[in-house]
């Protein structure tokens, strides 16, 4: 048996005097008359662990293995450190080469590294600095999500991520087929046959768990998903991915107000709980990666949300005097140079917008009286754009059958949809955020490959 040795992140919090046993791999290595001082970390927190190998304490072939990259086990006794940067380090006594690492290939060296290389080397990123801060982060967010929920009642459901249905109406959906594409069967008019496919018709990956979130929520009042979400949308940009994570709430007896209330409350307490525990890691991207991270997230999560409506933002982005690449009239739909525009420059700060133009947004949000606006949302952040879209949904049976026809959708594909307003049916909200964007927003992290463990995007799905 191996037993543990407790985390790094652990020994930290013990007394001087104490006998430990710690794992980890070796980040650096560095040896100076006849003293050698190894950075050891097992990724429980941003801290290495110092160990000091004293002239002789250690055989020196044992020595030999302790390379950048190895893994080891080392016992030895906790002693106050004499350097700066951290108050404990590990007198080695003892010290076991696991796992040993060819120095001439590992590739993680001390020199920086470019975000592109690491990403190629997506197997081995996550032991650097920047990776670690950032899978911490998503883990601590992650949590924080939960319990927000958890904490107001509302029920965690797992919606498929195989349908026959297209949530957003939108047509960016991945196939999912057994069918042999080198023979595929013929209808007579000579249509791909699906229903000889593995489930009778055409399925896809989901892009959204809405839809079936919606059902839930008109049986258990407050309901949450959490789960991946796929688009085949072909954009390759830095926030943009194949395979994302989306967090989508979704409340009955609930308008547009209420969902904008609690998408600004959510807000505030994940960014909240992330900078009361994930300290360590916030401190590092904000010296090193953007060095108003701090300060924006504390305002953020104190100071009220601006709320401007679609028509509102249309004419500030009109007054502002500015050639924008695309251009802005009523009926168009904002684009990221518009978002930032309003949230960096107008106003400094999250901009919640609402009731865009029906023809630009989904067919299940409802209808404004002027028959021209739906009730939609979208929280837009400093720097990234959109984190969150949402809306009150169409409670109104004919209307929505209106609306789903005049996007060109198949009505029979919706048939459960439409149903849910046939019997008793209520005004109900929500609302989805990416996990990812909101992992930029908090990391300050440029490219959203670099927030999520194995990115998916147009021609690339290593590992
Ligand atoms: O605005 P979207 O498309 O909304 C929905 O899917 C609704 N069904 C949500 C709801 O009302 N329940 O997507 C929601 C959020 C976006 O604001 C954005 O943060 C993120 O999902 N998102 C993406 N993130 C990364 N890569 C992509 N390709 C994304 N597309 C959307
Ligand atoms: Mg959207």
């Amino acid at each position: 048996m191996i037993e543990p040795g407790g985390y790094v992140r652990d020994i930290f919090l013990k007394p001087v005097g104490d006998s430990v046993t710690a794992h980890g791999w070796v980040k650096t290595r560095r040896d100076s008359k006849g003293v050698s001082f190894i950075q050891l970390s097992d990724g429980s927190t941003f801290a290495d662990l110092q160990i000091v190998v004293e002239a002789g304490a250690i055989l020196d072939e044992v020595l030999a293995g302790v390379t950048t990259g190895a893994s080891l086990r080392v016992s030895g006794e906790l002693v106050a450190s004499p350097g700066a940067g951290q108050a404990v380090e590990l007198k080695a006594s003892l010290i076991e080469v696991i796992g040993t690492a060819d120095t001439a290939t590992y590739p993680l060296q001390k020199k920086g590294h470019t975000m592109e290389f690491l990403r190629e080397k997506a197997h081995l990123r996550s032991r650097s600095n920047t990776f670690g801060a950032v899978f911490r982060v998503r883990s601590a967010l992650s949590f924080a999500i939960h319990q927000f929920f958890q904490e107001r009642g509302f029920l965690n459901v797992h919606t498929p991520l195989i349908t026959t249905s297209d949530a957003e109406g939108a047509g960016a959906m991945f196939g999912v087929s057994t069918l042999d594409l080198l023979n595929l069967p013929r209808t007579e008019a000579g249509q791909i046959d699906y229903t000889s496919d593995f489930f009778g018709k055409r399925a896809h990956l989901t892009v959204s768990g809405q839809l079936e979130a919606e059902i839930f929520a008109l049986a258990f009042t407050n309901v949450y998903t959490f789960g991946p979400t796929f688009r085949a949308e072909n954009s390759n940009t830095p926030r943009h991915l194949a395979e994302f994570w989306m967090i989508e709430p979704e409340m009955a007896f609930c308008d547009l107000d209420g969902n904008r209330a609690l998408a600004e409350q959510f807000l505030k307490a994940i960014i909240s709980h992330v900078l009361n525990h994930c300290e360590a890691d916030l401190a590092f991207f904000n010296q090193r990666v953007d060095n108003t991270i701090l300060s924006t997230l504390e305002q953020v999560a104190t100071a009220d949300f601006e709320h401007v409506t679609y028509t509102e933002a249309v004419s500030i982005l009109e007054k502002a005097g500015r050639a924008f690449e695309f251009p802005v009239f009523w009926g168009a739909d904002l684009q990221s140079e518009h978002e930032r525009y309003l949230t960096e420059e107008t106003f400094k700060k999250p901009v919640i917008v609402t009731d865009y133009p029906q023809e630009i947004k989904a067919f299940y949000m409802r209808r404004n009286d002027d028959e021209k606006t739906v009730r939609a949302m979208d929280v837009l952040a400093p720097r990234i754009g959109e984190i969150i879209g949402g809306s009150q949904r169409e409670e109104r049976h004919d209307v929505l059958r209106d609306k789903i026809t005049a996007q060109g959708l198949p009505l029979e594909e919706y048939w459960w949809y439409l149903e849910l307003r046939k019997y008793g049916s209520v005004p109900h909200a929500g609302f989805g955020l990416g996990l990812e964007r909101m992992l930029m927003y908090i990391t300050g992290m440029k490219n959203i490959r670099d927030v999520i463990p194995f990115p998916r995007t147009p021609g690339d799905a290593e590992f």
